[in-house]
């Protein structure tokens, strides 16, 4: 029991800062349980990771261009002449003690965390957690999405090796592919033509400060607005559209949470100790008459690496202007056009589907084939364009022709993607189906049986609730013809009903309360359709 000394202390707080009343607000807050929760949650801690490794490498990194002669103990590069950034960094890496161990630490926790945030990302697309009233929680992640790239590629440019020197030469032709007014922008950034003595200590700037402090601030958001959402869930036994079933945040979910922090802490810790990334001392100062043979960019990078590789040589010279399609296309085109899409979609969906509900019960990927088929399709597709990033790695590896790979990959780009969401689609289609044979013909339960006249048959056994609810719980929509008038009351345009048929038309149709009544005698599941079932 609290000394009524503790206690005056305690209130002397409170009376200041209110957190009795936020505690009781939030800390009870229920948090639903499932593995695919865990990816935001790797994305922030390596995020955590990053902020602490990183604050150790801006005491002995020296964010400076100036030349000097390498004098430290590599007797390799003994005497070379490179920038101050280069030599701080080996100076990291041979003599500061634990400084290699935490760039690597720092550098693994980078790949983390943009693949946490795109796996994240995937997680939310397939599940539906995009829709009323998480879209502008969409919009957010992906501002986050873009900048984690960013942050991670002015990252790995810093030290200023032959390797991040090759990607900014690569980030300077996209800027100057841009027409009319690429010169005037690679002049903008680099303070004059590439490399010039200015890129490092402006991306120094950009990586610890101004990125960072983007990143914290829409991270806040980010999280406030799970917060006050609260965390969607899966269709499952007492869950509906009203409730949200799981732990509480404190103690249970915070006891979790803080412990899987020290979990990925500790496996990026083990990562670094073990797992050598990005030897710098090996590729050597940047010079710009020089490229090694097989650089490759964090992952993160490669897709546009790629694209620019299989692009075909297409450029136009009108008057005094040069239009360099070849690097224009593939590099700035193509991001825009993936971020175009990615901020569309919600707004997309929901024009096709005219559905305006709330949504807390996440889909099961298989219950919307459409978009299901159409998110494997551009992840198909971007595993094209990352593989064409290493096309020289593929043909000397297995002695290939690396035209021959180009030509390949140029069709495989808009083959692949078809061949994918043909299969995805039928591959949904076929699993609503299974779904919908189980619950109205139940389960084989494997006993067969032998009837008087010889013949074999399984006994079918109802499945579970529990199972029932999981199958019931989705939302369909009808296909409307142009013409008719949708569930918000608007008539739906020609356009519009093809794109509905498009959108919906495979749908196998979902199993009616009356059937479900007829197979299993009562009628205990929510099916989401506005049953009084009691919250639980
Ligand atoms: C270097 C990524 C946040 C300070 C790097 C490198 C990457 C990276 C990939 C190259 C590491 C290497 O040498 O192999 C990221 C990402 C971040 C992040 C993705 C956040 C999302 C921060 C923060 C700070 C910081 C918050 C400081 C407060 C540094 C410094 C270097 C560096 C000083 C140069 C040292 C070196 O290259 O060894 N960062 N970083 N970083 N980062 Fe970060
Ligand atoms: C939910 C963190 C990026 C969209 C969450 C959650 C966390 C989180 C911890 C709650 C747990 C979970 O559902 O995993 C982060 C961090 C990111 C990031 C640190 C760093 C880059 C993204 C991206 C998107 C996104 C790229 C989508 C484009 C969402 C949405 C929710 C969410 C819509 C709510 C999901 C729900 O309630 O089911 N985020 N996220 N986030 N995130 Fe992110």
């Amino acid at each position: 029991k609290p000394s009524s000394h503790g206690m005056r202390i305690v209130n002397w707080h409170d009376d200041r800062l209110g957190l009795a009343k936020m505690g009781k607000e939030n800390l009870r807050k229920v948090f639903p349980d499932h593995w695919s929760f865990l990816l935001g949650e790797i994305a922030l801690y390596s995020f955590v990771v990053l902020l602490l490794t990183g604050v150790f490498l801006t005491i002995w990194f020296k964010p400076s261009m100036a030349e000097v002669d390498y004098n430290g103990p590599y007797q390799l590069l003994k005497g070379t002449p490179m920038s101050e950034a280069f030599a701080s960094t080996l100076d990291l890496s041979f003599e500061v003690r634990g400084g290699l161990l935490v760039r690597q630490i720092h550098h693994w926790a980078a790949i983390l965390f943009v693949a946490a945030a795109t796996v994240h990302m995937l997680r939310i697309f397939f599940t539906g957690a995009f829709r009323k009233p998480r879209e502008i929680n969409w919009l957010i992640g992906l501002g986050l999405f873009m900048l984690a790239m960013v942050e991670g590629f002015a990252g790995y440019s810093l030290p200023d090796d032959l390797l991040s020197g090759t990607g900014l030469r690569f980030a300077d032709g996209l800027m100057r592919a841009i027409p009319l007014v690429g010169t005037w922008v690679e002049f903008f950034v680099f303070n004059g033509e590439f490399p010039g003595t200015a890129i490092v200590p402006r991306l120094y700037m950009v990586h610890i400060l101004l990125i960072p402090a983007l990143l914290l601030g829409l991270v806040a958001a980010h999280l406030a607005l799970v917060v006050y959402h609260k965390h969607t869930q899966y269709p499952g036994p007492g869950r509906t559209e009203k409730n949200v079933v799981g732990y509480p945040l404190f103690p249970v979910y915070a006891a979790k949470a803080g412990g899987f922090f020290f979990v990925v802490f500790g496996v990026l810790t083990l990562m670094g100790t073990f797992m050598q990334i990005n030897p710098v001392w090996k590729f050597g100062p940047y010079n710009p008459g020089e490229v090694t043979a097989g650089s490759q960019p964090d992952w993160y990078m490669g897709w546009l690496e790629g694209a620019v590789r299989i692009t075909p040589n297409w450029e136009w010279h009108i008057g005094h202007t040069t239009w360099s399609w070849n690097i224009f296309l593939p590099g700035v085109c193509l991001m825009g056009v993936l971020f175009t899409l990615l901020v569309a979609w919600p707004f997309v969906e929901k024009w096709i589907t005219g559905d305006d509900s709330e949504h807390h019960l996440l889909d099961r990927p298989r219950n919307v084939p459409t978009r299901t088929a159409l998110g494997v399709a551009a992840m198909s597709c971007y595993a094209m364009f990352w593989l064409s990033g290493a096309n020289d790695i593929i043909a000397t590896h297995f002695h290939l022709s690396l035209n021959k790979i180009t030509y390949f990959m140029r069709a495989a780009i808009f083959v692949v993607p078809i061949i994918t969401y043909q299969i995805t689609k039928r591959i949904c289609v076929s699993l609503q189906r299974a779904d919908r044979a189980r619950l109205v013909h139940g389960s084989p339960s494997g006993e067969i049986i032998r009837e008087p006249d010889g013949a074999f048959h399984e006994a079918h056994v109802p499945v579970s609730d529990e199972e029932a609810w999981t199958l019931t719980q989705h939302k369909t929509y009808p296909v409307l013809t142009a013409g008719s008038i949708d569930e918000r009351g608007r008539r739906v345009s020609k356009k519009r009903a093809r794109w509905m048929k498009w959108f919906l038309g495979d749908n196998v149709a979902k199993v009616s309360r009356e059937e479900l009544e007829a197979t299993r005698g009562h009628s205990e599941i929510d099916s989401g359709e506005g049953t009084n079932k009691p919250e639980i």
